[in-house]
């Protein structure tokens, strides 16, 4: 039988009427006379009370009703006479579906973050990470209705690829080749033609450049999916297995792709705020006291927009120390996007990078240097977003193909769409994870994923 959910519960006037819950017991405490539990069922942050009159239960009955059990609860909803609800249950019936020992590593206090992640399994169970993926969850439906309400279509990308899309190396490989007997070329290299797919493969770093294939047909498209990188990252923001949403949209330039970016990035941090209010104000408490005052300002102020090259010259006359020194052509570090962002006390959109800092895909700007990036620096995360306009001119990209040393005929199928019908076009990346942690207020990006996976870790 499907019981009523603790959020309905607590949105109910109680009058006595006869109700069922099942969940998890947070806490119990009490007396002789009554025991009080604590239920969650992880349909919302909040608790619901148990009342036990120990007159109606045997000790005996409610010894086993301890931190982490799981139970069912049959009684009356009434009106609560302690603080903290409105509404709580008087029980007259108490099963334990599920029993949890003294040894559940979860007894009320307080546990590091730490601690937690190595007990990923159970975590959930915590208000925290309860909060947290709630949120995350909430977040992915926003995503869709966003690009559904505007017309775009989700378009599934391959996990399994055979190109590199940005060029950086750090790909999973693929294979169902026995590692330990490697059929060989007479030349010694591998011979990927024995594979199972005859060719060598990896996991994919971003869905880009199917989805481009997608907005050429389809117009506005998107992407939402995981997306692996073997980088050897072991940040607070980085994890080897992460989601992103990738929209391409025919006829956008640069412009177009920095308004759209700037106003899904508010839509969905408004979208937290009229959604997951409780959640929010649970964790501005508990770890982050500007967490909503934060949310709030990037709802509230444009985003400042400068190209690369003027973000060079405000960081070299600052007067500020760098550890990395900071000169045009080099690839900003995490302190000087910090800088910017806190120099313009807002999300700040950086364009034009130097074409040799970033992927072959980007669209050549005139000046010969410059490409039609464009990056989006948030408040701790750093970059959020990375996108651009993309080359449509065949000769332009093939030549950038070559001189990157890329192999043509692993992208043929990409370069085709610049001979048949090329237009116009642009898309960006956002890092689902690093939206969460700007949402959730989390410090550590292992702490937004369910289980996350980064180098030397991949348990659960
Ligand atoms: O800047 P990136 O590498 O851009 C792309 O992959 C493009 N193909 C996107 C596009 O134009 N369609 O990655 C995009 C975003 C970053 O801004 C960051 O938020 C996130 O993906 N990201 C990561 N998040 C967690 N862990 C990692 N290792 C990440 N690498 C990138
Ligand atoms: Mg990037």
């Amino acid at each position: 039988m499907i019981t009523t959910r603790v959020a309905e519960l607590l949105k109910t006037a109680g009058n006595g009427q006869a109700v069922e819950v099942r969940g998890w017991v947070r806490t119990r405490r009490g007396n002789k006379q009554v025991a009080f539990i604590a239920v969650n069922d992880g349909s919302i942050i909040h608790n619901i009370q148990v009342v036990a009159d120990m007159e109606k239960f045997s000790e005996d009955s409610i010894k086993k009703v301890t931190t982490g059990a799981c139970i069912s609860v049959k009684g009356k909803l009434v009106p609560s006479q302690g603080q903290g609800q409105s509404v709580e249950i008087q029980a007259d019936e108490i099963h334990v579906l599920g029993e949890a020992d003294e040894t559940f590593p979860l007894q009320k206090k307080g546990h590091s973050m730490e601690f937690l992640r190595e007990i990923a399994h159970l975590r959930p169970r915590t208000n925290t990470f309860g909060a947290v993926f709630r949120i995350r969850h909430h977040m992915a439906f926003a995503v869709h209705k966003y690009f559904n309400d505007r017309g775009f279509y989700y378009l599934h990308t391959p996990i399994i690829t055979g190109s590199d899309a940005e060029g950086a190396g750090e790909m999973f490989q693929v294979t169902t080749l026995d590692l330990h007997n490697l059929p060989k070329n007479p030349d010694g290299s591998i011979n990927h033609k024995e594979d199972f797919f005859g060719k060598a493969t990896n996991l994919t770093v971003s869905g880009q450049l199917e989805g481009e294939l997608g907005a050429m047909a389809l117009g506005l498209i998107y992407t939402f999916g995981p997306t692996f990188r073997a980088e050897n990252s072991n940040t607070p923001r980085h994890l080897a297995e992460f989601w992103m949403i990738e929209p391409e949209m025919a006829f956008y330039d640069i412009k177009d792709n920095m308004d759209l970016a700037e106003d899904f990035l508010k839509y969905l941090v408004r979208y937290a705020l009229d959604t997951c209010k409780d959640d929010l104000e649970f964790l501005n408490s508990m770890y982050d006291k500007g967490l909503i005052a934060r949310l709030q300002s990037v709802v509230d102020q444009p985003f400042e927009r400068l190209t690369y090259t003027k973000a060079v010259e405000l960081l070299e006359t600052c007067g500020q120390k760098f550890e990395f020194p900071v000169s045009w052509g080099t690839d900003l570090q995490k302190e000087h996007e910090n800088y910017l962002v806190e120099h313009f006390k807002r999300p700040v959109i950086l364009t034009d990078y130097p074409m040799t800092i970033k992927a072959f895909y980007m669209k050549q700007n005139d000046d010969g240097k410059t490409v039609r990036a464009m990056d989006i620096l948030f408040p701790w995360i750093g970059e959020i977003i990375g996108g651009s306009q993309r080359e449509e001119r065949y000769e332009k990209l093939i030549q950038r193909v070559r001189d990157m040393k890329i192999p043509e005929h692993e992208i043929s199928w990409y370069i085709d769409t610049r001979k048949f019908g090329t237009c116009e076009h642009a898309g960006f990346g956002l890092g689902f994870e690093r939206l969460i942690l700007f949402i959730t207020g989390m410090t550590n990006i292992r702490d937004v994923i369910p289980f996350p996976r980064t180098p030397k870790n991949a348990e659960f």
